[in-house]
């Protein structure tokens, strides 16, 4: 996710830019830049950090009538300068911005050095501009030269383009990421969302997939990627900036939580091969024999990263066969683990930043073995320490209840062990085939999920006064039970519990009775049996159950009073599903207390302290 804006018109292009830019900067803020065009000559200034850094450097610039800039969520190479937007063609003459990511970018890459042209960043954003510049000098027209590249190009972009032989236009195109035109008078605006257009205009006409815009001062042509006319009537913007940077959602977490079908399928993207039945991920693949013949995988992290981790080593065990270890970066940084010749090590974080999962992993690479990440922020230091990585993709997470980074981290670890399963013949082409087909069907699943809230609006209603609860679950869902339990307790300030089902038994029944909820995890899977037996337990001690389950499930009805059913999935696939109605009963259950969701006390996005 970036902010991308873009003007034309009689004001100080830079000003309105740099405006619009720390508007957008919630979208990312790792590098920012700007492009300037005057007397048919683009100026780019770029820079890494956030877009006050920009505003010094571009303050004094004389004055442009046409630009573009950019604030970056780094996807394709470390936040620095020449990784920073707008990248420009071998001559300068052609600059760009993007938000989204370009699948082929190698093979686009490759090609275009072979025609001659220079590669200055690591980013995928930069074929564009040369795959441009390519077709501009067969056609000459700007709006053409886009169009062509676009059939190239696998992925998804919102881009806006600058060319210093036309001077009096921008040329924008969307497919996958967000864009809108703000309608002045004498002026025209584009960027990735409302918040950045609002001050000038709000008239507004949203992009649709596929579609390619010509802007002037005074005038807006939409037509299709195949160059047929597109008309579309504009929309006039009533609410206010705060509503549109959280895209009209009352919190970030639960715009986030909104977030997951989209965020679920680019962890995904370009990373199946559908008719192998296998992933391929490009951080990993120099280094994919060493995790293919690993003897054991140890996996570091804090908070909800390890409970991804834990589910983690449910899915590797059952599929790869390889032994995992989870441990918390805060306990393995301060024992004396033993780490030998044929350990690979993990350490998952969002953020790339908490102390102790570097503190963990810099332990771990000092005895000698190789150390892999699983990482939000792209360039950041757990990201940059690591020796080969993926990240998961999920864009800026703001809410500090993880949320969206959860799943991703989950879409990322299944990736892991199809690959490393398939590689280790432990599953068949046919079963890896299966499971690819059902990562393709999760994001629709997700949706089905996030399109029926109100009745988990109506359990946090319910049970808003609660002081304590249990949340169980078994197998590959017992990680989801601490999830659900850890979000509760952060945001809502209830204490709660996670256990697996059967180790209620063991103590915690001592806890129930009319006053302790009871949150199980029960699908129909290989537990499916033995957790029913448990839900029963809860229910002869009058505890209140409330149940995850499948759709249709008829033994269950008979024994909870609340189901919250999700779609069926595969076993291993089937944490990214549960979880989301936890994290929505946390978040209703917080705003209905009258928490602050977004910043519950105490608490930090990232935890770089000892
Ligand atoms: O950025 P990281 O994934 O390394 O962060 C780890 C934990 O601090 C984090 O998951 C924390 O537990 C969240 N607030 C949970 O919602």
């Amino acid at each position: 996710m970036c902010g991308i804006v873009g003007y034309i018109g009689d004001k100080d292009a830079c000003k309105v830019i740099v405006e619009g830019l720390k508007r957008l900067e919630y979208r990312g803020y790792d590098s920012a830049g700007i492009a300037l065009l005057r007397e048919k000559h683009i100026d780019v200034t770029k820079t890494p950090g956030k877009v006050s850094k920009l505003e010094k450097m571009v303050s004094g610039l004389r004055p442009a009538k046409i630009g573009i800039g950019h604030t970056r969520w780094a996807t394709h190479g470390e936040p620095n300068t020449v990784n920073a937007h707008p990248h420009t063609d071998c001559s300068g003459n052609i600059a760009i911005i993007h938000n989204g990511i370009i699948e082929n970018h190698s093979s686009l890459k490759t090609k275009l050095t072979s025609l001659g042209h220079t590669f200055k960043s690591q980013t995928d954003t930069e074929v564009l501009a040369h795959l441009i510049e390519e077709f501009y000098s067969r056609t000459e027209n700007l709006e053409m030269a886009v169009r062509l590249a676009l059939k190239d190009v696998n992925g998804t972009f919102g881009i806006v383009v600058l060319s210093a032989a036309e001077p009096d236009v921008l040329v924008a195109a969307r497919r996958g990421s967000p864009l809108l035109i703000g309608l002045g008078d004498s002026e025209n605006l584009i960027a990735s969302d409302a918040s950045a257009l609002i001050r000038h205009t709000r008239d507004v006409i949203y992009m649709h997939d596929n579609e390619i815009a010509v802007i002037t001062r005074t005038n807006v042509s939409l037509k299709n990627l195949d160059d047929e006319a597109v008309e579309r009537e504009a929309e006039h913007l009533t609410f206010d900036l705060e509503q549109i940077e959280k895209g009209g959602f009352a919190h970030f977490m639960l715009k986030e939580i909104n977030e997951q079908p989209e965020t679920v399928l680019n962890a995904f993207r370009g990373r199946l091969i559908d008719d192998e039945g296998v992933s391929k991920m490009g951080g990993l693949r120099e280094v994919e024999e060493k995790i293919v013949n690993a003897r054991r995988f140890v996996i570091l992290a804090c908070g909800t990263s390890w409970h991804a981790a834990l589910v983690g080593k449910y899915i590797l065990e059952q599929y790869a066969q390889i032994p995992v270890e989870v441990d918390y970066a805060s306990e393995f940084r301060y024992r004396n683990p033993v780490l030998v010749e044929g350990d690979v090590v993990w350490a998952i974080s969002q953020s790339g930043e908490t102390l102790d999962t570097l503190a963990a992993l810099r332990e771990a690479r000092q005895r000698g073995v190789p150390v892999y990440g699983i990482v939000n922020v792209v360039g950041s230091t757990i990201a940059r320490e690591t020796d080969a990585g993926v990240y998961i993709h999920a864009g800026p997470e703001i809410g500090v209840a993880s949320t969206k980074a959860f799943t991703s981290q989950l879409a990322v670890l299944n990736l892991i062990n199809l690959l490393v399963a398939r590689r280790r013949k432990t599953i068949t082409a046919e079963q890896g085939k299966e499971i690819v087909e059902e990562m393709h069907r999760l994001p629709g699943k997700i949706r089905q999920i996030l399109d029926n809230t109100a009745q988990i609006e109506a359990i946090a209603e319910e049970f808003k006064e609660s002081r304590n609860f249990l949340y169980l679950g078994r197998g590959v869902n017992f990680p989801v039970a601490l999830e659900g339990a850890l979000k509760l307790k952060e945001i809502s300030y209830i204490h709660a519990e996670g256990y697996p089902a059967a180790e209620m038994k063991h103590g915690p029944i001592a806890l129930i009775d009319e006053n302790m909820p009871a949150v199980f995890i029960a699908l129909r899977d290989s537990t499916y049996d033995k957790i029913l037996s448990n839900i029963q337990e809860v229910r002869a001690r009058k505890g209140n159950v409330i149940v995850i389950a499948n759709e249709a499930d008829g033994r269950l009805k008979e024994l909870a009073e609340h189901i919250i059913e999700i779609p069926e999935t595969l076993e291993i696939l089937s944490p990214i599903l549960s979880v989301i109605p936890l994290q929505l009963l946390s978040y209703y259950m917080a705003v209905k207390r009258g928490c602050n969701v977004d910043q519950p006390r105490n608490l930090a996005k990232s935890v770089t302290v000892e």
